[in-house]
């Protein structure tokens, strides 16, 4: 029986180009989607960007355009990417789209009708000068614990402790730079805990990958709490039903903008039948691939919401690792912080769809995409084993036999290449794509090896063996179609080449094992090109000089972007200085007040909350490196004019950088 697939990948920020990290989970999907319309099964494969938030808003003022102009524009970018990607979606929409106001509306309603909407009052950080409360992100200043300077609102990156933005030491506005005050506002709650015997079963069921269950009992073992939907204006979103001035957060409409693309899609083509996918009772499955930095929200908030408001639940939450390039976290400096379009520039797309596939075992595992190993496993595996086959038979079968391939096949080759389909599919259906290449590259090194033993080459050259040619090349042949079929999946386009030269339409899984007798083929042409390292360094030079802008540091970037580019760095007036004068200062217990000599840019008096290592006594005539050009920050005891770099993680292991010998005052810092 044919199954009704309603699929989607995690919807982007619209805030910024897409990055190899989101390839991987696009190609992912689009690889199980493929798979499934190849064994007859209907797919909705929607994608859409994901356009509120307070990250959007700004980011949009400091372009001078509105945010709609901003999200259109990352669209049009998205889609471009996505399509060079060969990613098949049937709809690409966003969650700024009047059906997801009304579903957003809708969902928030049955939630409030059933009581599980909750009120109460949120002391927040607000930024007076700016006139809006401010994201734990948009929130900077010095950790509480380990006095590391400039620290996000939510968490240290230097020491990892988590904490309030209220607990930072000195805290300033990132929008305005003021300092911002606490201010009382009427928050909406989704009642969570209320779900708790509802999600307990849910997590316990097929729906979570068994690698992620564990995570999920954590939390659940923590206890589940509210969750804070609401936003004060001013807000890029969506206005909440009967709460003037109060926004969706974001990730309350994100979720259902999965559901908006459908009902897009189904406004487009009445075979979507939107209703039954989503009543309690649907046959159909829905399927939600993410990767595992938000599995919180959909396999507990989206699930619980969806219940509660009368739908029926995803049937899978399936979360990827990360992607790691060259055995790390992808990185602007190391110039791995590779974007979609960089990439394409130089490369095609089917070679990395390929690698992440060789990678991709289903589980929430990280992902290494080791570019020293990518042209030789894309050589070896695609060009050398898949490829080879075609083109060392279809010559004899286009000179010799004008393109027509035989009756007579050996049936032991071809048993072993199709006999590998099921257990195939079952990869393939698992998300375990690496499994599928690896049984895949397994056929066609079966096949090879028997066209190294049967050496067409050599039969060709003799008398009246035209028989034997045709069924050694048949054989070959019938086995590369097969194998073609297990590799379309990843390869779209090469199998449509493929598709082409093997004359019969377009394959699908139902094709393997079918004999190819009569028969006639196009001539080969090459399939694919072999990949040269040297593209692949050129794809990173291009990649390091890239200024893309970086995306606004809000909650809503990816969390692994946070490299910066050169010319970020070169904007840090970074000088030798020479502490002329050291004194405690009354009230303050972690501060000392340093008078700097920053030779031709004069004195300067700088703050440093440096008092639990250091005795004042001992750092006067001290040389340390100073970042000259922050903004004069007003505080308590008076104006700081800098900051002294210091290393470690606080109390009194607290280091303060100095320069070698012959360092002179005022000396820049490079
Ligand atoms: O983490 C992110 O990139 C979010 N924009 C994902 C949203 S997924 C869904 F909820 F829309
Ligand atoms: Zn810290």
């Amino acid at each position: 029986m044919p199954r009704t697939l309603f699929v989607t990948y995690a919807l982007p920020y619209a805030n910024g180009p897409l990055h190899l990290g989101h390839m991987t989970g696009f190609v992912q999907t689009d690889m199980w989607v493929r798979f499934q319309r190849l064994r007859g099964n209907t797919v909705h494969f929607v994608g859409a960007d994901d356009a509120h938030g307070s990250g959007i808003m700004l980011k949009a003022e400091a372009q001078g355009i509105t945010p709609e102009a901003l999200i259109e524009q990352v669209s049009v970018d998205h889609q471009a990417d996505c399509k060079d990607f060969l990613i098949d979606f049937d709809i690409y929409h966003s969650t700024h789209s009047p059906e997801n106001a009304e579903l957003s509306g809708q969902i928030y309603q049955a939630l409030d009708a059933k009581g599980l909407i909750a009120r109460r009052d949120v002391e927040q950080a607000f930024d007076a000068e700016k006139g809006m409360f401010l994201p734990d992100r948009f929130v900077k200043g010095t950790c509480p614990s380990c006095k590391t300077p400039d620290q996000y609102g939510d968490s240290c990156e230097a020491c990892g402790t988590t904490y309030r933005p209220t607990d930072l030491i000195d805290p300033v506005s990132v929008v305005s730079g003021s300092a911002p005050v606490q201010k009382n506002s009427e928050h909406l709650f989704f009642a969570l805990p209320q779900l708790a015997d509802y999600l307990q079963g849910y997590i316990g069921s097929e729906a979570i990958q068994a690698s992620v269950k564990p995570k999920l009992a954590e939390w659940f073992a923590d206890g589940l709490r509210d969750w804070d939907i609401s936003r004060d204006a001013p807000y890029f979103g969506f206005e909440i039903p009967g709460a003037p001035g109060k926004y969706f957060y974001v990730w309350v409409d994100a979720p259902v903008g999965y559901m908006a693309s459908l009902k897009a899609l189904a406004a487009q083509d009445d075979a979507v039948d939107f209703d039954a996918i989503w009543r309690p009772d649907s046959d159909a499955e829905v399927h939600h691939f993410i990767g595992k930095d938000i599995i919180y929200f959909h396999a507990l908030f989206w699930p619980a919401m969806l219940h509660a408001a009368g739908f029926r639940a995803p049937t899978g939450v399936h979360a990827h690792g990360m992607l790691n390039i060259n055995g790390a976290k992808m990185s602007k400096s190391r110039g791995t912080f590779i974007m979609a379009r960089t990439w394409l520039d130089h490369l095609p797309a089917e070679p990395l769809r390929y690698y992440f596939a060789s990678r991709l075992g289903g589980s929430i595992e990280d992902m290494e995409l080791n570019l020293a190993d990518f042209a030789q496993v894309i050589n070896a595996d695609l060009v050398g084993k898949y490829v080879n086959i075609a083109s060392r038979s279809a010559g004899f079968i286009t000179k010799r036999f004008d393109g027509a391939l035989g009756e007579r096949v050996d049936t032991e080759l071809l048993d072993t290449v199709s006999g590998a389909a099921n257990e195939i599919a079952e990869a393939y259906e698992q998300r375990n794509t690496a499994k599928a290449v690896r049984l895949t590259m397994a056929a066609a090194d079966a096949v090879n090896a028997y066209i190294a033993e049967q050496q067409p080459w050599v039969i060709a050259k003799q008398d009246g063996s035209d028989d034997d040619l045709q069924r050694v090349c048949t054989t070959a042949l019938t086995a590369f179609r097969d194998l073609t079929v297990y590799l379309k999946p990843i390869l779209p386009a090469t199998a449509a080449k493929a598709e082409a030269f093997l004359n019969g339409g377009p394959l699908s899984w139902a094709d393997i094992g079918k004999p190819l007798a009569g028969r006639t083929i196009a001539k080969f042409k090459p399939l694919m090109s072999r990949i040269e390292p040297d593209t692949v360094h050129a794809m990173l030079d291009a990649g390091k000089a890239d200024t893309t802008p970086k995306q606004a540091a809000t909650k809503e970037t990816p969390v692994d972007d946070n490299t910066i580019q050169i010319d970020d760095f070169s904007k840090i007036d970074l000088r030798v200085a020479r502490i002329a004068d050291a004194q405690h200062v009354e009230g303050a217990d972690k501060l000392l007040q340093l008078t700097l000599d920053v030779g031709d840019l004069g004195s300067k008096n700088v703050f440093a909350g440096i008092k639990s290592a250091y005795a004042p006594e001992d750092l006067v005539g001290k040389h340390v490196v100073m970042v000259a050009n922050l903004a004069p920050r007003k505080m308590r005891f008076g104006l700081s004019e800098g900051m002294v770099l210091a290393a470690g993680p606080g109390g009194s292991d607290l280091f303060v950088v100095s320069p070698d010998d012959g360092a002179k005052p005022g000396m820049k810092v490079k």
